[in-house]
This record gives structure tokens, C-alpha cells and sequence, in this order.
């Protein structure tokens, strides 16, 4: 089985992606698939690696042939490298996208294997879409019933003022851009001088923003995961504890600083909770139409209310992240992680 991984990409989290697709490249059984590494540079040129190449220094990498992705016809997906002529190619049979946030983790990459007929590793279309957008995503688990910090959607040219948006979600509060992960873009907000800044920089991002009031609690997540006969596997809870130096998990506590964060899995939580909680994950996957994967992350504050506060439909899958690690501990290993989302793809 053809099996193309790709990674990189035009988001911010290119360098997260990298690092993502070097552990689902090398965990994937050798025996069982013909890896093909699909690079995607910062610019959104598509280049062929080849397997044994040392992936960290993809974005070095400057002679690896460019390809044209193509649907090929009859359900086949096509990667062309320049010079090549399409008969010569064999056709992927499997599209396994470790992009993370725009242009890969939002439907996109998804609606080319649609389009091509090509089975997905991961979660399809609609889920990706509307995961990706806070905005969307909130109202969507509002609608379902489900807890959501309050917030106010800010577009860029109609910024609410500060004294509004505080009268609403007190203070401190959070800006993020909409449609950004790892944190990219967000910030803490205490005052109108940063209001002001934390507008800027978000915007830096997206047009259109979220400012939502500030949870004290614990940061819990689930890795749902979709087996090939549809019924859905819900995995133990991991707790994420940022250090304290960082204020919040934000992109340096996650994947800059060594000490910037401790994962614990299983997270320990009174029963009835963790059980709420486990239920809470489907429901909030189903809610925003997901499929395949996704890892839903609560705050738990400490009179036990918690909140959804977002799902990944690509989560992070490297040495820190925690999709993997909360499987894990479920008893389900990375390789078989990956062979199930194959196995499901192949349904
Ligand atoms: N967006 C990052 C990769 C995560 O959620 O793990
Ligand atoms: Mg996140």
C-alpha cells in the first residue's frame, strides 16, 4: 500500500507539522506500506522525499523533485514529479495528511481526496472545516448542549472596544485568531494597552478573531479515534500542566521550552467526572460533523464545571503531543494508531 504522508504546509505550524510527520513516517510498519514523503514548503511547493531522508531538514532540502498531485481517474490520486510522465507514476492509495491548522487540517487537503476518489487517513471534509474555525466550532457545540467559554468574535475593521468586550467576558481575557493552532497568535489580555496589541498580533494571523473570557482549570484532553466499522474508541484522559513561568500553554511553553509543560496520563479525575468528560469528547465530535480522528480538549475548573474548549482534527503527533501518548496509555500503541486510521480510510 502507496501511502503518502504529507507534511509541512503553508500554516504557521509548518515547523510543528515537521516534527509531527517525522514520528507517523517512522512509525509506519515498513513491511506494510511504500511510504512516499510529501513536502509541503512554506510557499506550497509539493516535493517528493524520500523516505530515508532526515525529514528535520526538509525545509533544506532544495534538489527533491516538485511534484503535481493529480486525480488520475477511477479512483486514483496521481504525484507527478517534473519531468515524469503520468503512466510512469504509481498511484497513491492512501492520503494521510499530518498538516496542521490552514491549508491541511481544514478541509482542504481533504476535499483533493474526495475529489481524486482517494481514501483519507484522518477526519474528512465538514469535520475539518468546521473544527478549524473557533468561531464556527462554538456555535456548533453550543448548539449540541455543550459548555463553551464565552467569547466574542471580533472581524478585522468592526473591533468591538475594550470596556465592551470586558463587560462581557471580565478580565483577564484571551485573543486568538479564529482559524490557527499551537497557539499561534494568541494572547493574554489585561488591559486596553494590550487589547490593543493582542488585536494586532492576532490579526497577524486571520481577519477574523475571538476574544474569550480567561478559565482557571486544568487542561484535560480525549483522543477519539474512529474504527473501520464506525463505532468510536474514546481513550483514557491526559492533563496537560504548563509551567507556571508561561501563564498558558501558549507556543513557547509548548514546543520551545523543554520544561514548558508536563503531560500526565492518565489524568486523575473523580470518576463521574472523567466518565462526563469521555461522553462529553464523543458528543462534541459528532457535534462538528467529525470523522476518522480528532482530540478534544476541556478545561476543568477546580468546582469540576468544565468547558469544550476545541477538537484537532490533526492533532499534534510529536514527541510531546498527546494524541499519541493518551492512546498509549489506552493500550493502543502508535503503529497500531496508524494502522487503524488506514484501516478505517480502506473501509
Ligand atoms: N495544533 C497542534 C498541533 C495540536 O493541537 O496538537
Ligand atoms: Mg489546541
Amino acid at each position: 500500500l502507496r501511502v503518502a504522508v504529507l507534511f509541512g504546509g503553508r500554516s504557521p505550524e509548518h515547523d510543528v507539522s515537521i516534527l509531527s510527520a517525522i514520528n507517523v513516517v517512522n512509525a509506519l510498519d515498513r513491511d506494510r506500506y511504500d511510504v512516499l514523503p510529501i513536502y509541503v514548503t512554506k510557499e506550497g511547493r509539493w516535493l517528493l522525499m524520500a523516505r530515508q531522508t532526515e525529514l528535520s531538514t526538509a525545509a533544506t532540502v532544495g534538489d527533491a523533485p516538485e511534484l503535481t498531485l493529480l486525480p488520475g481517474g477511477r479512483g486514483r490520486l496521481l504525484a507527478i514529479p517534473a519531468n515524469a510522465a503520468p503512466y510512469e507514476v504509481p498511484p497513491i492509495n492512501i492520503l494521510f495528511p499530518v498538516l496542521h491548522g490552514m491549508h491541511g487540517e481544514d478541509g482542504s487537503v481533504q476535499g483533493l481526496a474526495a475529489v481524486a476518489r482517494v481514501p483519507l487517513a484522518g477526519c474528512g471534509i465538514l469535520g475539518s472545516a468546521t473544527a478549524i474555525d473557533k468561531d464556527i466550532a462554538k456555535r456548533l457545540l453550543k448548539e449540541a448542549g455543550l459548555p463553551v467559554a464565552k467569547a466574542v468574535c471580533i472581524e478585522q475593521g468592526a473591533e468591538p472596544p475594550f470596556a465592551d468586550v470586558v463587560k462581557k467576558l471580565g478580565l483577564p481575557l484571551f485573543i486568538k485568531p479564529a482559524r490557527q493552532g499551537s497557539s499561534v497568535g494568541v494572547s493574554k489580555v489585561a488591559d486596553a494597552d494590550s487589547y490593543a496589541a493582542a488585536l494586532a498580533e492576532g490579526f497577524r494571523h486571520d481577519r477574523k478573531l475571538l476574544a474569550e473570557e480567561f478559565i482557571t482549570g486544568r487542561e484535560i484532553e480525549f483522543s477519539v479515534l474512529e474504527h473501520a466499522d464506525g463505532s468510536l474508541f474514546v481513550s483514557l484522559p491526559g492533563e496537560i500542566v504548563p509551567a507556571e513561568t508561561h501563564g498558558f500553554y501558549s507556543y513557547e511553553a509548548k514546543y520551545i521550552d523543554e520544561n514548558g509543560a508536563a503531560l500526565r496520563v492518565p489524568a486523575q479525575l473523580p470518576t463521574e467526572i472523567g466518565e462526563e468528560l469521555r461522553r462529553t469528547a464523543t458528543n462534541a465530535f459528532k457535534a462538528l460533523g467529525c470523522d476518522g480522528m480528532a482530540r478534544v480538549d476541556f478545561f476543568l475548573t477546580p468546582d469540576m464545571c468544565f468547558v469544550v474548549n476545541e477538537l484537532n482534527t490533526i492533532p499534534g503527533f510529536t514527541n510531546i503531543s498527546m494524541y499519541a501518548k493518551a492512546m498509549a496509555a489506552s493500550g493502543v500503541s502508535y503503529a497500531e494508531v496508524l494502522d487503524r486510521l488506514i484501516e478505517r480510510a480502506l473501509s
